[in-house]
């Protein structure tokens, strides 16, 4: 079966899987103003930090192609609070603000020699196009570095889903696993179910499954006994944001697999293209985490209550993965080893 396309630039349109509704419902929308695009990212229609920083690319584009009237200054200032929005969506995948800031510097620079507004528009969206066809690229490269270091690794366990399901493309942290395929080696993946909204159950055991690749859905707070006996030969994970200093921000549940890891002298590997690292951030205390409804605890699946009503329910989206507890981070670029403040600096300058 061909991949799931998460995202896509058809007939003037973006159209994307609604990944709410996975794993039964496969089901495209088409997008075609920047609510819808606000939404969609605000409630995990699209989800994954690169597919968010594509999604949102594409959404400035939507939100300012309809401008009319105005001088080329108000076009760069109705940009400018068009990407504000869209930002607001969700605070901790860098992604967001990178592909946004993208846009919005490329936009103000062709405007110092273009004072035609349709030019400008049209620049837009050759932008937003090359930051989707960019993230593929990314993919597949991360894919190839990953494969390198995990190739003796049979038996691999992910949290959430940093699969093509996240991207554009092969995914961050399923890269290697499809690369491994396509040279036919199989690696067998347990997946964390992640709690609470499952993307690990819903979107990675749905991609590897349709994908062929052997999966085990495992409860989250099953991983550290599985770790224990002895089948799991590497984690990998995707992330949201790395700081400076390497602290990693990624799905709630990634730091509890990391320390596990640690305690069974496992590899743990993050990977990310170069759009999620933020070097304006020196630790990972600084980084946004952000906080979703109770309902999400509250109530499994959107259906069956599991809480008492008077009870309250905590819901962080995200934690920070110290870098000590990190093993390598898989760039587009290449490897990245402790010490990691040195290192990425090189990496990413
Ligand atoms: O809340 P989500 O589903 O957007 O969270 C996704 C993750 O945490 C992923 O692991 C991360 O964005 C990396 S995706 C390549």
């Amino acid at each position: 079966m061909a991949r799931l396309k998460t995202i896509d630039w058809v007939d003037n349109r973006v159209r994307l899987i609604d990944q709410t509704l996975l794993p039964d419902d496969i089901r495209y929308i088409d997008i075609t103003d920047i609510d819808g695009m606000y939404e969609a990212i605000k409630v995990l229609r699209v989800r994954g930090a690169p597919a968010i920083g594509v999604a949102a690319a594409f959404g400035l584009y939507l939100g300012v192609r309809g401008f009319s009237g105005g001088s080329v200054n108000e076009f760069l200032k109705f940009v400018d609070d068009r990407a504000a929005y869209l930002a607001s969506a969700r605070p901790t995948a860098v992604n967001l603000f990178w592909a946004l800031d993208r846009m919005k510097k490329f936009v103000h620079t062709q405007a110092e020699s273009s004072t035609d507004i349709d030019t400008l528009k049209k620049h837009l969206l050759d932008e937003a196009i090359r930051i989707f066809e960019e993230d593929k690229r990314m993919c597949r490269a991360i894919g190839e570095h990953g494969f390198e270091l995990i190739k003796d690794k049979n038996c691999v366990l992910t949290h959430c889903n940093a699969g093509g399901l996240a991207t554009s493309g092969l995914g961050t942290a399923l890269a290697p696993i499809y690369v491994g395929q396509e040279r036919g080696i199989v690696f067998r993946i347990f997946a964390d179910e992640t709690r609470p909204l499952l993307q690990g159950a819903r979107i990675t055991a749905l991609e590897l499954s349709e994908a062929g690749i052997p999966v085990t859905v495992i409860c989250d707070n099953m991983a550290a006994s599985v770790m224990a006996s002895g089948q799991i030969k590497a984690c990998i994970v995707g992330a949201d944001r790395i700081a400076e200093s390497g602290d990693t921000a990624n799905k709630i549940g990634t730091y509890s697999v990391a320390i596990a890891a640690a305690y069974h002298k496992i590899p743990f590997y993050v990977a990310a293209p170069s759009s999620t690292f933020d070097l304006k951030i020196k630790s990972g205390i600084d980084i946004p985490i952000e906080e979703r409804g109770r309902e999400e605890v509250a109530i499994f699946g959107g259906a069956k209550k599991t809480v008492p009503d008077k009870a309250e329910a905590f819901n962080p989206s995200f934690d920070v993965t110290p870098s000590e507890l990190i093993t390598a981070i898989i760039t587009e670029k290449g490897v990245i080893y402790p010490p990691y403040t040195v290192n990425i600096a090189k990496m990413m300058c």
